[in-house]
């Protein structure tokens, strides 16, 4: 059935206006001023609501076997709590072990999301070994529509890299025309570190941070740029925390590096004495990078605002509180690393950045959806409202209020980071190419309908 969207408020990355919106299909086939509804046409009156473009998270892990366990949620779960948080696409990281088959990685990735999905999803290609069968491998897997690697810097021994092996990966990365994803911190530094505090007797989540602090992540950063000055790649730095870390990006994009930076909703309002929190509460709020002390919020939010900071992600990764947190209570290494955000990005930045008055609606677009599709390759399908364009939309109510909690999100979590947070906005509607996916934070789509969006090589 064909949809009409009423009188709705058009945000853009660069356009607001009021007009009608008629999707055939799967498309956008009209945007005008007043489209006359006919008989079959189902109609969805949005007078007083924004229309914005599906939002585009660049950063999840859903199918995430990591520090001894798994990632808790399915992709049927996980897309659903996406759609009702208004994402209409993610794109997962495939994190092979490092003996295993890059090949054998993404179809086994491909066949997770493939008839579960209910949103669309797209890949980034984790390179955690380069050797000649690797790289054989890579070259089939980007003819195949993942148009991006992920390197870790972090996590040696198990989806690190050697220097050798990201010489490699980016050179392979800037012949192919691909960008390349980085989770920027010292390796070698982190286990240092940690050995020390161990040794010290300090096990407590808290000295997470005190394994990773910030010259770690600026360290991480200035080692990538380096290898991607050498080689030319377009590079991606992944949940960027911290000032050190963002101004030595800048620095790097100044000296003409094609460098992007990614923050995360949670380092925009987590901060470090969350992790602090007694009697192991601060599980709850480890992850890697670790929350930052909160002068860095500020100088996020206005990276944000003025484009040094790109997109804005969720790093989706959700470890139960009761079970697999709980495998580091007498270890902080050991606790499993990630705080998920993918229902909650979009409501959060919302509600903190644009009713606040933090950030414009344009901008708020921008970094939650149309950059993230420019830069991956997905624009202007996704990321956009034109003609030709997907018919992802959010209709979105900006009077709704409510809280986060646990006991109400659609993650297969035992509890949310944000619990007890004022929520000043969420989706009425979304639809994923022209299908109504959601009304008012319940799932009502088709959870099968997401497709694998094959992304072309070389569009920059
Ligand atoms: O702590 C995090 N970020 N967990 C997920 C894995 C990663 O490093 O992105
Ligand atoms: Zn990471
Ligand atoms: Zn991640």
């Amino acid at each position: 059935m064909s949809l009409l969207i009423r009188q709705g408020e058009i945000v853009t990355e660069s356009e607001r206006y009021v007009a009608d919106i008629f999707c055939e299909g799967e498309t956008i086939t009209r945007i005008d001023k007043n489209i006359p509804s006919t008989a079959g046409i189902e109609v969805i009156e949005a007078e007083g609501k924004y229309v914005f473009p599906g939002f585009i998270d660049p950063h999840v892990h859903i199918y995430l076997p990591f520090m001894g366990t798994f990632a808790k949620d399915t992709h049927a779960t996980a897309s659903q709590a996406a759609l009702i948080g208004g994402t209409t696409t993610f794109i997962e990281m495939i994190c092979p072990n490092r003996s295993d088959r890059p090949l054998e990685a993404f179809e086994l990735w491909l066949g997770k999301a493939q008839g579960k999905s209910a949103c669309d999803f797209s890949f980034h290609m984790g390179v955690t070994r380069y050797d000649a069968g690797a790289e054989s491998d890579f070259r089939d897997i980007v003819q195949r529509g993942v148009a991006s690697f992920k390197v870790f810097l972090a996590y040696k021994g198990a989806l690190g890299v050697t220097d050798e092996e990201l010489y490699k990966t980016l050179s392979l990365a800037k012949q192919l025309g691909v960008i390349t994803t980085a989770h920027c911190e010292n390796a070698d530094l982190i286990s240092a570190l940690q050995q020390k505090l161990l040794a010290e007797g300090k096990t407590e989540p808290k000295y997470h941070y005190w394994s990773r602090p910030p010259f770690v992540e600026a360290e991480g950063v200035h080692h990538l740029l380096a290898f991607a000055g050498a080689t030319g790649a377009h590079v991606y730095i992944v949940h960027t925390s911290c000032e050190g870390a963002l101004n030595m990006a800048i620095a790097g994009a100044r000296r003409g590096l094609q460098v992007w930076v990614e923050t995360l909703i949670q380092y925009l309002l987590c901060d470090q004495t969350d992790a602090e929190k007694p009697d192991f509460e601060g599980a709850k709020f480890v992850m890697s990078p670790p929350l930052r002390s909160k002068h860095n919020q500020d100088v996020l939010w206005d990276g944000l605002l003025s484009g040094t900071i790109a997109t804005l992600g969720s790093d989706h990764a959700p470890f139960d509180f009761k079970d697999q947190k709980e495998m580091g209570r007498s270890d902080f290494t050991k606790i499993p690393n990630g705080i998920p955000a993918l229902e909650d990005r979009v409501n959060l930045f919302f509600t903190y950045g644009v009713q606040k008055g933090r950030i414009d609606l344009h901008r708020f677009v921008n970094a939650a959806s149309t950059q993230a599709a420019k830069l991956f390759g997905l624009f202007p399908r996704k990321g956009a409202i034109q003609i030709g364009s997907d018919a992802d939309l959010v209709i979105y109510d900006p009077t709704y209020r409510g809280k986060i909690s646990a006991k109400t999100h659609h993650m297969n979590l035992d509890y949310n980071a944000f619990e007890g947070m004022e929520l000043e906005g969420r989706p009425h509607i979304v639809t994923v190419r022209g299908k109504i996916a959601v009304r008012d934070g319940q799932f009502v789509g088709d959870p099968s309908r997401g497709k694998f969006l094959q992304r072309e090589p070389g569009h920059f």
